[in-house]
């Protein structure tokens, strides 16, 4: 699939298979959630761009690099909050710009509830940060509002995709990569995806 990136490294494959495993406490779920998307991340910002730093080290001058482009982490609550934590760590520069969206059980759309985005943009890249890509709508409509603040370079990374997720992120936003631990078999009829990780909110903050 053009535009989407499966990880294929063995650490998030294992950290992947404790996160789905259904006795895996809340605690270490929000431990494996943040280290997972700090994997996925470096492999996401691997084309940011660098400008040169001239730097001193102990023993001589030398040129270094440093990042260009101002980063927007863009976490959708609640889910994503865990993924920001862990990435946060990596780039602690980058700017937390949260979008509050719940899926309606009945319809499976997304209803937006929370978005403090001032009207210019302030970062140039935007990662927008969900565990699970489903049916997608959540995705799909944080892309759109990212958009439309203005911000032309964007990357969704999450853990676990639906092909019918992905399918819909493609169709909408055919510009936006997909970067993912993995790609699970489908969704049931409740819009879960499956194998998957059952409710990823909830299992973060102990609702379910
Ligand atoms: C979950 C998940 C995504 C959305 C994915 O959030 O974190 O945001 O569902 O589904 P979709 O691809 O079909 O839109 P949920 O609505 O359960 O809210 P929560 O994170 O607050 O629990
Ligand atoms: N949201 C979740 O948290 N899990 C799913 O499987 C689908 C949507």
């Amino acid at each position: 699939m053009p535009n989407v990136f499966a990880s294929q490294h063995p650490l998030v494959a294992h950290k992947l298979s404790r996160l789905r495993d259904r006795n895996t406490e809340p605690k270490k779920f929000r431990e494996l959630v943040r280290e997972i998307a700090a994997l996925l991340a470096y492999e996401a910002t691997a084309d940011l761009v660098t400008v040169p730093r001239p730097l001193e080290t102990p023993l001589t001058a030398m040129t270094g690099a440093e990042l260009k482009e101002k980063i927007g982490l863009v976490p959708i609550l609640r889910a994503g909050l865990g993924m920001a934590e862990g990435i946060w760590e990596l780039m602690p520069t980058a700017e937390v710009w949260h979008i509050g969206l719940y899926r309606d059980e009945q319809t499976l759309k997304p209803v937006q509830y929370y978005n403090k985005l001032p009207v210019e943009p302030t970062v140039s890249v935007c990662l927008i940060l969900d565990p699970m890509l489903a049916t997608g709508g959540s995705a799909v409509a944080t892309t759109d509002i990212v958009k439309r603040w203005g911000v032309k370079k964007i990357k969704f990374v999450g853990v676990i995709g639906a092909p019918e997720g992905i399918a819909a992120m493609q169709k909408a936003h055919p510009d936006v990569p997909i970067y993912l631990a993995a790609i699970d078999d489908h969704l049931n009829e409740h819009g879960y995806i499956v194998p998957g990780l059952g409710d990823a909110g909830d299992r973060q903050f102990g609702t379910g």
